[in-house]
């Protein structure tokens, strides 16, 4: 908790030569040692050596960004267009997840699409998709709140279903074919398998959603049906793309901020949250030091 941030510029250490005190930036949520075979490949997600902010699991761990103050390396840093505020900027990391599920994808013009899970990352993949040049987007989920959204932020069709029956609704759009790619962003056996049943043979089901550890695999369809499945892991190098389609607005986070509170509201927040309470998206927690030294806020 706490890999998704913005803000300014605080101070800068004695070798830091691209960064100034007071520049707008927001930064990757995975620190990179940038000299393993895989940084130097540009594979920065893949680093032998990462540590992810606010990630507790014992590999990566390292302190969030729940805090007024947090310390990165340069290489990871990245400007702000003035256009974006601090809590937009903050969604840059989700934002930079999506365009790296969508780049390793391999969209062609006036594909089809299926997100599964209109969670923050499926509505952002889904926008991610338009902008890739997909004719159709189709997304899936089980609660209606949440596919309200993912209309708001233009998915051609929400259908309000898994398993089975979200894949007879999905070859009744696609007259009986299936979609060219479906993005899985949920990470549970039955939207698993409903994206590996819903793409058309040769097409791409790209594993976003990771919330379980294992699910069953359909292998034979995807063997016979030739399906490529694709992982994808945070981003690597799509933090410049990520700015410039939120600062165009061909992606919109505005829709998917909940609320904008203090950090020590935090708390209350997350129980809001943990409790599945409805309607609620992305919250936004502003330290009050920054709020209080900085008009632009967050
Ligand atoms: N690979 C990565 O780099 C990466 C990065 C961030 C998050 N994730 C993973 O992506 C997944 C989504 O993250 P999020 O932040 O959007 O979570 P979220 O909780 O906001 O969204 C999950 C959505 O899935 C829906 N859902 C639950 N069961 C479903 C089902 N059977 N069929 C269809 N929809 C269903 C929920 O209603 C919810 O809207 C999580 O598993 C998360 O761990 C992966
Ligand atoms: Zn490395």
């Amino acid at each position: 908790m706490g890999h998704e941030a913005a803000g300014r510029v605080a101070a800068v250490g004695p070798q830091v030569t691209a960064w100034s005190e007071a520049d707008r930036i927001t930064f990757d949520s995975t620190i990179s040692c940038g000299t393993c075979r895989y940084c130097t490949r540009g594979e920065v997600n893949l680093c032998d050596h990462r540590r992810v902010l606010g990630v507790s699991c014992s590999d990566y761990r390292c302190a969030g960004a729940f805090a007024e103050y947090v310390i990165v390396p340069q290489r990871i840093v990245y400007r702000l267009p003035d256009c974006l505020s601090f809590s937009e900027a903050a969604m840059l990391e989700a934002v930079a997840v999506a365009v790296h599920a969508v780049s390793l994808s391999r969209i062609s013009t006036g594909d089809q699409a299926l997100v599964v899970g209109a969670g923050m990352i499926g509505l952002l993949t889904l926008q991610a998709l338009r902008a890739a040049g997909c004719s159709s987007v189709y997304v899936a989920d089980v609660d209606a709140s949440r596919l309200k959204l993912a209309k708001e932020v233009g998915a051609t069709a929400t259908l309000h279903a898994t398993g089975d029956d979200l894949v007879s609704e999905i070859l009744c759009c696609t007259n009986g074919a299936g979609v060219d790619v479906a993005v899985e962003a949920v990470g549970v056996d039955a939207a698993v398998r409903a994206a590996v049943h819903s793409v058309r043979k040769g097409g791409t089901v790209t594993l976003v959603g990771n919330i379980t550890p294992e699910v069953t695999l359909p292998l034979q369809k995807v063997v016979t049906r030739q399906i490529r499945l694709q992982g994808s892991c945070a981003s690597a190098g799509e933090y410049p793309q990520a700015i410039d389609l939120l600062a165009s607005g061909a992606i919109k986070v505005k829709p998917l901020i909940t609320a904008i509170a203090p950090l020590e509201d935090g708390p209350q927040w997350f129980e809001r949250l943990y409790s599945r309470e409805p309607n609620l998206m992305k919250v936004v927690l502003t330290p009050e030091a920054v709020s209080r030294t900085h008009s632009h806020g967050q």
